[in-house]
């Protein structure tokens, strides 16, 4: 194929960093609010994205959390959920790792058991219906207490075949990841596999990136960018093949840019990075747009998007068959 926008949007595709919560469009918001009996504080779908104006990482949690209050039953997350798989297959999503934030729900006095089984389902559901194969990953609220993640991860266990890793997400500012290293010790010791997010251009990224690295032993980092304010550490994750699961339009969003020539660096550096979504239907781009935003900014060649496809999957935490099965479908493209 010539083009190389209609390459990319014909690959296979593995998304890694994607909030299941920030993929609830203001279409499904109205409908779910409605039904729950939830007011929101806009009348209309335009006018709910016309008031999103999101100019950093605290602005855009204000209207997160407030969208997420309309998700109350099973059925709720359930939809949520297939409605995100099915645009994610429609766009050759053959793998995706999905966040979740059982606090932002159990805070409002929605069971964990209900958020979890109404997510499995649709698991399920788009596993038979779609060909996608998923996996969650149970995010704590860092702006939160230890002691609530700790109590959230016991909850979890029951459920514990169900999730794969744990990941931590929020407000970076003052809560940074040693607070929670007593939590992710033990979520290590439950078989949890662990990453955390490193935000871009927050107050001590840097430092966060290096409590990630050499205090918690994450197995992977989100975002990360500001790793290239280190060089050995970007040594260190190059060597380890750790990856860093980067998100261009929500950069763009809640930084100054995209830090696309962030990413390009990392890329030429061999670092094992991959482009994400993060939350798409607040930053209005899934993956596939946050892949051609790269492309463009950086003129990327197939070899370059096909190598960061392979860099997602390599550096996910998908079963081996399926591993190999996305691996094959690129080095078919590469010949
Ligand atoms: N929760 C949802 N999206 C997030 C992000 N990009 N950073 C931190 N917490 C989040
Ligand atoms: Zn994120």
């Amino acid at each position: 194929m010539a083009d190389i926008e209609g390459f990319v949007r014909s690959m296979p595709k593995c998304e890694l960093h994607l909030h299941i919560e920030g993929t609830l469009e203001p279409e499904l918001k109205f409908r779910l609010a409605e039904r729950n009996g939830v007011a929101l504080p806009y009348r209309t779908v335009d006018e709910a994205r016309a008031g999103y104006d999101f100019h950093d990482l605290s602005s855009f949690l204000v209207g997160y959390y407030q969208g997420m209050s309309v998700l109350v039953t099973e059925p709720d997350f359930y939809e949520l959920a297939y409605a995100y798989f099915e645009k994610a297959a429609a766009q050759g999503v053959e793998y995706a790792e999905i966040f979740f934030d059982p606090q932002g729900h159990t805070s409002r006095g929605v069971e964990f058991g209900t958020v979890v089984r109404g997510l499995r389902r649709a698991q399920l559901d788009a596993r038979r219906m779609l060909g996608l194969h998923t996996q969650l990953i149970m995010c704590f609220l860092r702006d939160f207490q230890a002691e609530y993640a700790m109590a959230t991860l016991l909850e979890s266990l029951p459920y514990r075949d169900w999730i794969i890793g744990v990941g931590l997400d929020s407000d970076e500012r003052g809560n940074p990841p040693a607070k929670f290293a007593a939590v992710f010790a033990r979520a290590r010791a439950e078989g949890y596999l662990l990453t955390m997010h490193c935000d871009v251009d927050q107050e001590n990224s840097i430092g966060h990136i290096r409590q990630c690295l050499h205090e918690i032993g994450v197995d992977r980092i989100d975002h990360g960018v500001n790793i290239l304010e280190d060089p050995a550490l970007v040594d260190e994750v190059r060597r380890r093949r750790l990856g860093l699961t980067i998100c261009p339009v929500s950069n763009r969003f809640v930084t100054d840019g995209t830090k696309a020539a962030e990413l390009g660096r990392l890329l030429d550096a061999g670092v094992l990075v991959s482009v994400n979504s993060d939350d798409p239907a607040y930053f209005t781009a899934y993956v596939t747009e946050n892949l051609l935003t790269v492309q463009r900014e950086l003129n990327l060649g197939r070899d370059q998007m096909i190598t960061l496809q392979r860099n997602a999957i390599e550096s996910s935490w998908a079963p081996p068959a399926i591993r190999r099965q996305i691996l094959d479908k690129l080095a078919a493209l590469n010949s």
